[in-house]
């Protein structure tokens, strides 16, 4: 699906930019427009001015975390792949955007490719690495040729390579493209990836800050938590963890799409709630229809019913309720949506995109699929629902890598919230919403 592309007209009245703050300012294709925003300041100010430690000292009060969707403590990470034992260290960005309904990241590189080269050296200066990699979805072919024209003007201009602000400080970043597997989004199958590997994930401890690209102590840190660094850099922590809410800094880049009046991406404060993502931003729900739910995350995020819509977006509010904030993506249904159809979508996607090497998402995500597939049908019966939850349990407690865990989330929390519906279809084999059309309705 093609997202609108990011106008600067665009910005809505409730926006903070940090993260887009040059996308539709600069041209992403002249160095000299991203310095004249003060571009490659931060970077400069770090290498000259101040330590490892101090560096690392400020991400971690600024409360910045994974924006990828985990949300784990960024300065953490940087603390531990700076404490890692190592005579090579590696900072890779996370560009293999795959949740569906998610362009954040592309965006960010279409528009603004810079912020994360400054972003990935100034990591590597805290670290104690002199290689990063962008591993980037291969179908984000403009991107791909934004950043390596950024990265040769910036080698040109001395702002990445040798000996950078005459430092003594060197970094080069390279880019490895992905060829399509949403699993490859996984760290470790991404690490595996880059290393020419069959890219599956792998146990983890050991974490990559201690065991990563090539067995060598690596930074892998999404683009947005990434393109936030030289922000916060100039501004300072303090000025970065007011923003937000106390435990959930800084602001959020959402994708929203689906039956709004008006998709596109925006960037709030975290704990912005979805009520005012939808009806300010998104412009309500298009042709005079009623909201019914909306999905977190792309598909491994969770659904937010009706009465749930004054719930913040941010990690732990969106936790308190089941569901999980993932990379942001919002996708907006309206009442003509069959909650049975909508899981059953998700699940295919996933047993589409298993990597197949763990049993529990190879089997699990299948099974899922036949049952909502038979409950759409008129066929099932109420075990079923006792199954679903024996499967979600299974595989969120014990397959591999993030994907099998999180699989099972979009369906149960469908099933949490839209209970009536599903009992609909298996006892009274009625698709409220007419969406399954094979249903034996007498
Ligand atoms: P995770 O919770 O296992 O790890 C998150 C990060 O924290 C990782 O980088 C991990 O290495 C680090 N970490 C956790 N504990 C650590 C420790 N003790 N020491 C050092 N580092 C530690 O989550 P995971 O599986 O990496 O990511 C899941 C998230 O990815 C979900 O929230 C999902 O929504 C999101 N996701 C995003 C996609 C996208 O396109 N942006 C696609 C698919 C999923």
């Amino acid at each position: 699906e093609i997202i609108t592309p990011y106008q600067q007209e665009d910005v809505f009245p409730g926006e903070m930019r940090i993260v887009l703050r040059n996308c539709g300012v600069i041209d992403p294709e002249d160095i000299k427009q991203y310095i004249g925003q003060d571009g490659y300041k931060s970077l400069g100010t770090v290498l000259t001015e101040l330590s490892q430690e101090e560096v690392i000292n400020m991400v971690d009060e600024s409360g910045l975390r994974g924006r990828g969707g985990a949300g784990f403590p960024a300065g953490l990470k940087w603390k531990f792949t700076n404490q890692a034992e190592g005579d090579e260290k590696y900072v890779v960005a996370n560009a293999d955007e795959g949740e569906p309904g998610t362009s954040k990241d592309r965006l960010i590189m279409e528009g603004d490719p810079h912020s994360l080269l400054e972003a990935m050296a100034i990591a590597g200066y805290a670290v104690g690495a002199n290689t990063g990699y962008i591993y980037i979805r291969g179908e984000y072919q403009l991107a791909v040729s934004r950043l390596q024209t950024a990265i040769e003007q910036a080698e040109e201009m001395g702002l990445l390579g040798e000996n950078i602000f005459d430092s003594g400080f060197d970094f080069k970043i390279k880019i490895r493209e992905g060829a399509g597997a949403y699993v490859c989004g996984e760290e470790t199958a991404l690490l595996q990836s880059i290393e020419g590997e069959r890219g599956e994930p792998q146990v983890k401890p050991p974490y990559p800050p201690n065991e990563g690209l090539w067995g060598k102590p690596t930074l892998i840190n999404n683009v947005e938590t990434l393109a936030n660094i030289p922000v916060i850099m100039e501004k300072g922590a303090e000025w970065f963890s007011e923003i937000g809410t106390e435990s959930c800094t800084g602001t959020k880049v959402f994708t929203v799409s689906g039956d709004v009046e008006k998709e596109g991406l925006i960037e709030v404060p975290m704990g912005t709630t979805l009520r005012e993502i939808v009806e300010g931003f998104g412009g309500g729900i298009a042709n005079g229809k009623e909201f019914k739910v909306a999905q977190t995350g792309g598909t491994s995020g969770g659904c937010i019913p009706k009465d749930l819509m004054d719930t913040p977006m941010d990690y732990d509010s969106l936790a308190e309720v089941g569901a999980t904030l993932g990379s942001g993506a919002l996708l907006i249904m309206d009442e003509t949506h069959c909650i049975i159809d909508v899981a059953k979508c998700f699940m295919h996607f996933f047993e589409h995109e298993s990597c197949g090497k763990c049993l529990p998402c190879r089997e699990g995500n299948t099974r899922m699929y036949e049952i909502l597939d038979r409950i759409s049908k008129g066929e099932g019966v109420l075990a079923d629902l006792n199954k679903l939850q024996d499967l979600a349990d299974v595989m969120s407690n014990s397959a591999l890598c993030g994907l099998g865990q999180a699989a099972p989330t979009p369906i149960m929390t469908t099933l949490n919230h839209f209970k009536d519906e599903y009992l609909a279809h298996i006892t009274a084999k009625v698709c409220p919403t007419e969406v399954c059309k094979d249903l034996t309705v007498e």
